[in-house]
C-alpha cells in the first residue's frame, strides 16, 4: 500500500477507501462519547456507555485515554502510507509516525486495561487481549526496524500493524454483515440476540483476516515476510 506517484489506480483506490473509511470511524466511533458522561449517554442506551457507567475510575480513564488515542492512531496511520508525503516531506513522516506509534502505544495499553471488562465476556478478553498485544509488539518491531535503518523490514512492521488498527473499521463492518446476515428473510429476527451472536465472534474476526490481508500485500510488494523463527536445536538423527 504505497499510493502516490507512479501507484495504480487500485493502489489509489485502495488506499482512498482505508483513508476515508479510518476518518469517519475515528469520528463516527468516538465523537459521541465526548458529548456527554457516561452515565447520561447510558441513560439513552449510547453504545458500550451502560457498559463503563459504573466501573472503577481507572477502567473509565482508560475507556477515554483508548478512545481518544485510537481516534489519532486511525486518523494519522493512512498517512504514513503516502509516497508523497514520505519522499517530499520525509520530516513531516517522522514526526506523525512517532505520534501514531504513541497513540498505538497508548491506546494499546489502554484497551489491555479495558480487555477484563469488555461486554463480550471470555471470547473478548482473548480477542481484544491478543489484538492489543500484537498491535503493541508489531508497533516496537516497526520503531526498532526504522531505528536500526533497515527499511524494508519497517514497513512491513507497519503494515501489519496499521492493519490491527484497522480492525477498529472492520469491527464495525463485520456486525453490520452478521445482523445482515441474521436478519435474512424466513425467520424472527430479534435484534438484541442477533448483536451478541455478531458481538461474540468479531473480537477476533475484526483482525485475524486483516492480518493475512497484510501479509499477503507485503508478499506482493517484495518486503520481508514474516516467518516463525526457527529452532536452534538439531534434528534427532534416526539410525
Ligand atoms: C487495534 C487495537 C485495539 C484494541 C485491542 C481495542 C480494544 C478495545 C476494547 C477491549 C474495547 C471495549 C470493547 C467492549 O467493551 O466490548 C474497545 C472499545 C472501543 N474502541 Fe478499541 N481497540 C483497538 C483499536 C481501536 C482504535 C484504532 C479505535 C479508534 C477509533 C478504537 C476505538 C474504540 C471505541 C470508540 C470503543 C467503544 C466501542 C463502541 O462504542 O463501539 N479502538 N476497544
Amino acid at each position: 500500500m504505497s499510493p502516490g506517484a507512479g501507484g495504480s489506480i487500485a493502489t489509489r483506490a485502495g488506499w482512498t477507501w482505508v483513508l476515508l473509511s479510518s476518518l469517519a470511524i475515528a469520528v463516527y466511533a468516538v465523537v459521541p462519547y465526548l458529548t456527554a458522561s457516561l452515565a447520561a449517554l447510558s441513560e439513552d442506551g449510547v453504545g458500550l456507555a451502560p457498559n463503563y457507567d459504573g466501573r472503577p475510575w481507572f477502567v473509565q480513564l482508560a475507556f477515554y485515554v483508548h478512545i481518544v488515542a485510537g481516534g489519532i492512531a486511525l486518523v494519522a496511520g493512512p498517512l504514513q502510507f503516502w509516497r508523497g508525503l514520505r519522499t517530499r516531506h520525509p520530516r513531516v513522516h517522522r514526526w506523525t509516525g512517532r505520534g501514531y506509534l504513541s497513540a498505538v502505544l497508548i491506546a494499546g495499553v489502554a484497551g489491555l486495561v479495558m480487555a477484563p471488562f469488555n461486554s463480550a465476556g471470555l471470547v473478548g478478553f482473548f480477542g481484544f487481549g491478543a489484538l492489543a498485544v500484537l498491535w503493541i509488539v508489531t508497533g516496537l518491531r516497526a520503531y526498532r526496524s526504522i531505528r536500526a535503518g533497515d527499511v524494508a523490514s519497517h514497513r512491513a512492521w507497519m503494515m501489519r500493524n496499521f492493519a490491527l488498527t484497522y480492525a477498529a473499521v472492520t469491527l464495525r463492518l463485520w456486525i453490520g454483515v452478521l445482523l445482515g446476515v441474521q436478519a435474512m428473510p424466513g425467520g424472527d429476527f430479534d435484534f438484541g440476540a442477533a448483536f451478541e451472536n455478531a458481538y461474540a465472534a468479531v473480537p477476533f474476526l475484526c483482525w485475524i483476516p486483516n492480518l493475512i490481508v497484510a501479509e499477503w500485500l507485503i508478499r506482493r510488494c517484495g518486503l520481508p515476510s514474516y516467518a516463525l523463527p526457527m529452532s536452534s536445536r538439531q534434528p534427532v538423527s534416526t539410525v
